[in-house]
């Protein structure tokens, strides 16, 4: 049978720390759908389409084809054939991919390809709205939340190791905004599941934050 697993939270909550380790000890395939969302983002402005023009941001979809690979158990994301796996991860990305991620059509853009990874494989996805609306018959649904500083300080970590020049205070003011957006939109808000178990990382670590997934999983696995 294939496993659907959901993991959805806010930014910074270690939620793709988690799924790439539980993806290679599972054998599952790991499903970033930030990426996703990261990609239209990054056309958005690689093109100069306004992203707070929800209609200019529509009518370029049908320009943009995203691909997933997956290279040595990696997900690599393909942007009309060229790999932007690091461009995507820049800071202005992850505010152009959570404003135009509010919008109907981008959602409706990336919905099917998210559903048609999970119907032949057994996967790991993580998002925003996955256990309410991608996969809202996950066998497994975890929510994972956190503090917001420790989240920024997590983030901030990550993308000065990328060496990315940015303040703790920049990254946790656009964590605010970003937890903003996401949880206020209309289209598939940010929520925890009613069947979701919830899992809360501000005083983990990594390991005892995947350990407590682990044990999520394996008991809901049994
Ligand atoms: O997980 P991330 O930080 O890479 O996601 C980037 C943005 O994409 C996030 O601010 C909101 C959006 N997103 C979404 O709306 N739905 C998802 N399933 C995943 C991400």
């Amino acid at each position: 049978m294939n496993y659907r697993i959901a993991l959805d939270g806010p930014s910074g909550a270690g939620k793709s720390t988690i799924a790439k380790r539980l993806s290679a000890e599972l054998g599952f395939v790991y499903v970033d759908t930030g990426a996703m969302y990261r990609t239209v983002g990054l056309y958005c402005l690689q093109n100069n389409v306004d992203i707070e023009d929800e209609a200019a941001v529509a009518a370029v979809l049908g320009n943009i084809s995203i691909e997933l690979k997956y290279i040595d158990g990696e997900q690599r994301i393909l942007l009309n054939g060229t790999d932007v796996s690091k461009e995507i991860r820049m800071n202005e990305v992850s505010m152009a991919a959570s404003k135009t991620s509010a919008y109907k059509a981008v959602r409706a853009f990336l919905l099917d390809a998210q559903r048609n990874v999970a119907k032949t494989q057994s996967v790991i996805m993580d998002g925003r709205d996955i256990g309410t609306v991608v996969l809202p018959d996950a066998e497994i649904k975890i929510f994972i939340v956190g503090d917001a500083t420790v989240r920024a300080k997590r983030r901030h970590k990550e993308l000065l190791e990328k060496g990315q020049n940015i303040s703790l205070q920049e990254v946790l003011e656009d964590i605010i905004t970003r937890d903003h957006n996401d949880t206020n939109r209309a289209e598939a808000p940010l929520r925890q599941a009613k069947d979701a178990v919830l899992l809360d990382t501000t005083y983990k670590n990594f390991d005892e934050a995947y350990e407590a997934v682990l044990e999520i999983v394996k008991s809901k696995m049994e």
